[in-house]
């Protein structure tokens, strides 16, 4: 299967991988048919509303931890509700496009990612906007 450069870099050094012990907000989900497991923490600015910080935990494909790293790069930075709107299709474009049959590894992410806003002390603020 051939992976993007920028696949490959990400899988071999990720920046954003690690737990965050002072989380404001977790989410994992899991892929039930390939097994892959994805945890993102959060931290969030109260005022702003912005991601502050973002880590991912995968266990999982090359694919899988390569776009956990290429979510967390896009949504650092952005308000709850931007990150929000992330889509599947922004994660294989940061990462310079998938294989086919890779591309459900960044879906994974996109519903990581709402799980732990979902969790956010913030989100049902969010969610009435
Ligand atoms: Fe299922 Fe990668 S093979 S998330």
């Amino acid at each position: 299967m051939a992976y993007s450069k920028e696949t490959m870099k990400r899988f071999t050094n990720p920046k954003f991988v690690g737990e965050m012990k002072d989380a404001d907000a977790v989410g994992q989900e899991g892929n039930v048919k390939c097994g892959d497991i994805m945890k993102i923490f959060l931290k969030i600015d109260e005022k702003t509303e912005k991601i502050k910080d973002i880590r991912f935990q995968t266990y999982g494909c090359v694919a899988a931890i390569a776009a956990s790293d290429a979510m967390c790069e896009i949504a650092k930075g952005k308000t709850l509700t931007q990150a929000l709107k992330i889509k599947f299709s922004d994660i294989v474009k940061e990462l310079k496009d998938l294989p086919h049959v890779k591309v459900h590894c960044s879906v994974l992410g996109t519903s990581t990612l709402k799980k732990a806003i979902d969790n956010c002390p913030v989100a049902e603020q969010v969610a009435i906007r």
